[in-house]
Parts: C-alpha cells; sequence; structure tokens
C-alpha cells in the first residue's frame, strides 16, 4: 500500500485544540491510516524559515516548516484569507486584491513544494487540501513529481461570475490541471469547476467528471461531502453526561432549554443574523422569554485581519444590546463566549442542547451541524436548525432548513423547534443519524483515494 502524504497548511496535533473543520477531519482520516502530514506549524517567525522539522506521534510524521513574518502577511492573511475565502463564500464585497500578496502566495507554493519534494517517495500518494494550496500540484509537477496528486476544496466553489472578479484568476485556477483528481463538498461545487473550466479554460467535459484542458491537462472532478466519526462523538457525548463541564452547564440552565451553535468568529457564519434572528424570536414569541438561553461559542480566528475585528466588535455590541434589553436579574438570553473547547468538551454540550442553531450564510459543508445529530440520544433527541446554504443541507434535508438572511424564518424555525413532539424528533433524528452512519469520515477518505487511484 503506498504512503499517504496529506499537505494542508493547517496542521493539528493529536490533543491541541483547534477549531476548524479540516484540521478536524483530517485529524480522524489519518489516525485511521497513518502516513506524513505537512503544512505550516502555526509559527510566524522574524526570520527566514529553516528546514522543516519532523515529528512522529503514533502512525503520523509531522513535516512542519514555519512562516516568515512577510510570508504570513502576504500569502496566509492577505491572498488566502482576504481575497480567497471572501471570494469563495460569495463576498466580493470584502475582496481585497494586492497583487503582492499573490506574488507571496505563489512563492510561499513554491517553497512548501520544494520542502516537501525532499521528503516524498516515488510511490507516495499526494493529497492536497484547500484554498491555500490550490498551485501546489502545479509546483510539485515542476519539480518532476511523478505521483499521483489528489486535491480536496474543503470551501465552496462559486459559480464563474463571481470567479471572475479576481484579477488573474485564470492563472490561479488553471493550475487544477496539475492534479489527478479534484475534489469538491457537494455535487454544485463539482458543477461550478466544471461551468468554470469550460468557461473561462476552454476546458472539455464529458458530463461526468472528466475535464480535459486545451494544454492537454485531464483531471477528474467529484463530489466527497466530507464528514465525522459519528461513533466516536455518540461515545464523547454520552461520557460527558458524567462530566464537571456538563453538570455546571446543566445547573446553570435551571432547568431552562439551550439552543447551541459553535462556530469560528468568522463572517461566512452569520453570526449577526443569527444574533438578529433570536431577538426576532424572542420578541415574537414573548412566551419563550426566560425559558431558552442560546449559547454562542465563537473562538477567535484569523484575529489580525480587519474584517475579523470588524465583525467581533460587531457581534459584542449587538450581544450586549440584546442582552441588554431582554435579560432578567437571574437569566441572559444569549451566552456568547470566545474561547475554544476540545471536541469531546462539545460533544456533551450538543447532547445538552435542544436545538442546535446552526445558520451560516455560505459554508462548504459545516461539520458542527454533523456533530450536533451525532452527539443526540436516541431517546430524547434535540433539533437541528440547519441554512440551507451550508453543504451539509444537501445530506440533512430533515433538519429545519432555514434561510438565514430572513430573521423570522429562523425566529419561526427556533419556536417549531421547542414546540416539536418526541414523536417527530425522534423520526428526524433517525434519518440524519442513519445518513451520518452510512458515510463516515472514514469512508469519505477512503472514497477519495480510491478515486484517486484509478484516475
Ligand atoms: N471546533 C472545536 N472547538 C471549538 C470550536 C470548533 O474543536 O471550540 C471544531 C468543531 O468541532 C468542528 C470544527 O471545529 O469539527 C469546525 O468545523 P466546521 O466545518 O463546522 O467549520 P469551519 O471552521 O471548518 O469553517
Ligand atoms: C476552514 C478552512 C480551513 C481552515 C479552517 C480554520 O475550515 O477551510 O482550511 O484551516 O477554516 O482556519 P485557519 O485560518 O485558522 O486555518
Amino acid at each position: 500500500m503506498s504512503r499517504l502524504v496529506i499537505v494542508s497548511n493547517r496542521v493539528s496535533k493529536p490533543r491541541e485544540t483547534r477549531a476548524g473543520g479540516l484540521a478536524s477531519a483530517l485529524n480522524s482520516a489519518l489516525a485511521e491510516h497513518g502516513g506524513l502530514w505537512f503544512g505550516w506549524s502555526g509559527r510566524v517567525i522574524a526570520e527566514d524559515p529553516g528546514e522543516i522539522s519532523v515529528e512522529r506521534i503514533g502512525q503520523i510524521d509531522y513535516a512542519l516548516t514555519d512562516l516568515n513574518e512577510r510570508e504570513y502577511s502576504a500569502y496566509y492573511q492577505g491572498f488566502s484569507n482576504r481575497t480567497l475565502w471572501p471570494l469563495l463564500h460569495m463576498r466580493p464585497d470584502l475582496l481585497d486584491f494586492r497583487r503582492e500578496n499573490l506574488h507571496g502566495y505563489r512563492a510561499v507554493n513554491r517553497r512548501f513544494a520544494e520542502l516537501l519534494a525532499t521528503q516524498l517517495r516515488s510511490d507516495d500518494t499526494i493529497w492536497v487540501h484547500d484554498y491555500h494550496l490550490i498551485p501546489l500540484g502545479s509546483e510539485l509537477r515542476r519539480l518532476g513529481i511523478k505521483s499521483r496528486i489528489g486535491f480536496f476544496l474543503h470551501v465552496p466553489f462559486p459559480s464563474p461570475d463571481v470567479l471572475t472578479m479576481l484579477p488573474e484568476h485564470r492563472s490561479l485556477f488553471e493550475s487544477l490541471g496539475a492534479y489527478d483528481l479534484v475534489g469538491t463538498q457537494t455535487e454544485s461545487d463539482q458543477q461550478a469547476v466544471a461551468d468554470y473550466c469550460e468557461r473561462e479554460l476552454g476546458a472539455s467535459h464529458d458530463g461526468s467528471g472528466n475535464l480535459s484542458l486545451p494544454d492537454g491537462g485531464r483531471f477528474v472532478c467529484k463530489a466527497f461531502p466530507i464528514s465525522i466519526d459519528p461513533e466516536l462523538i455518540s461515545r464523547n457525548a454520552a461520557l460527558a453526561m458524567h462530566s464537571k463541564a456538563h453538570r455546571d452547564l446543566v445547573a446553570s440552565l435551571s432547568g431552562r432549554a439551550l439552543a447551541i451553535s459553535v462556530d469560528r468568529l468568522d463572517y461566512s457564519k452569520g453570526l449577526p443574523e443569527r444574533f438578529e434572528a433570536f431577538a426576532r424570536f424572542l420578541e415574537t414569541y414573548p412566551q419563550h422569554r426566560s425559558r431558552i438561553s442560546m449559547m454562542q461559542i465563537a473562538p477567535v480566528t484569523r484575529g489580525d485581519v480587519p474584517e475579523y475585528q470588524e465583525l467581533r466588535a460587531r457581534l459584542e455590541q449587538l450581544a450586549g444590546a440584546i442582552n441588554g434589553r431582554y435579560a432578567d436579574p437571574d437569566w441572559v438570553p444569549i451566552r456568547y463566549i470566545n474561547r475554544s473547547f476540545h471536541q469531546a468538551n462539545l460533544a456533551g454540550f450538543y447532547r445538552s442542547a435542544r436545538i442546535g442553531l446552526v445558520t451560516p450564510m455560505r459554508d462548504g459543508m459545516n461539520l458542527v451541524a454533523k456533530e450536533y445529530v451525532a452527539a443526540q440520544s436516541a431517546e430524547d433527541p434535540g433539533v437541528l436548525v440547519l441554512s440551507r446554504f451550508a453543504g451539509a443541507a444537501r445530506e440533512l434535508p430533515e433538519a429545519l432548513l432555514v434561510n438565514p438572511h430572513d430573521a423570522d424564518d429562523t425566529s419561526n424555525a427556533i419556536h417549531t423547534a421547542l414546540a416539536m413532539p418526541l414523536d417527530e424528533r425522534r423520526l428526524r433524528w433517525q434519518a440524519m443519524s442513519n445518513t451520518l452512519r452510512g458515510h463516515t469520515i472514514g469512508d469519505w477518505r477512503r472514497s477519495f483515494l480510491e478515486v484517486l487511484a484509478a484516475s
């Protein structure tokens, strides 16, 4: 069996609490298979980064490199998170394009490829992840690497009309042709890749995912919805019921219902709209005031990027205003927490919550939605309120699907969830649980690698 080499900007070692679907998913995927995981150490240094450090933990070799300040600013903060992230999440109004950041992005992809090449064996299977590393495959090919190379995009791929707003988009996206397989979260993302390649790169598409570029490059594009380990989360949730954190949370609720939300503090997650919708709910259904609390766990992410700082300030203001307006001496409507929690603790919190409120404006998949379902007890499951614009909505139609732009829609769904009879909650939950158990993170990894091997 060939060795699996995973490449991603963000790497998370065991026992690190790392908010982000990519880190969660790759951790679970590699836990079973083992291999090499190459990426950024998370450190930013003043001088030029030197060699990579390699450390073996369990079955995984972690090969990490630092970024220097210039790289961090141009590649990570700049082109990845102020250009590609807003563009891919359909926020062209937030797009900040600077040519020097694009150059820095390309330079880091080149440096990563050169470092990685020193670690590779000829029969390795290489799997590159996410928008930070789109040109990595073509840089590896330039260095003569002949192995199979797959790419998986964790975020949405929007329509060509949006992508073409990016200056120099062709030179970036034509590098997809260096991969043997390009994986997307949903079929509509897959279709968008084909549409873009046909329209902007002159590719031909056979209608079943095989794309040929005019320069002779060929690749397969297919949807592989990412998933979770539902057994593990269910076990963790059951164990967490005996924990102090769980007991403290339940005691603090004094019998009130809990609606839980867990998101990185990111504008794609629809946090201000969610807070507004919760306020609308308290206004429209005053009988529920003081009967339910919403807990928003929102660890800060990309905190030195201006758009994220503005969002943080806005949320603080909004949470303060809503709590100021509706709170009683013994009850606050919104518990707003900026720290991150270990997944085992989150599983317990999910199980304690009558409602999982997951309402991103746009999301590639959203693993929190799946984790919330997996953590519920079969006897008395909670209700998932889910944005139509999360990739997970395609697989979980039994959730209460809402349009996060419509505060009344979300408010009504919270009301429906609270009023839902046990029989209906069980039916909906069983259907979603079957879906999750029928397609786990292990199945995701296996199916991608099988198609890659055959591409
Ligand atoms: N997460 C975590 N601790 C936290 C907050 C989030 O471990 O305090 C994890 C969460 O369990 C999930 C991931 O971060 O696995 C978030 O993934 P999701 O797909 O929902 O969103 P993303 O952050 O990738 O946009
Ligand atoms: C999303 C992206 C990942 C990223 C994660 C956390 O899930 O798709 O690539 O790792 O957010 O963001 P960060 O910038 O902290 O890596």
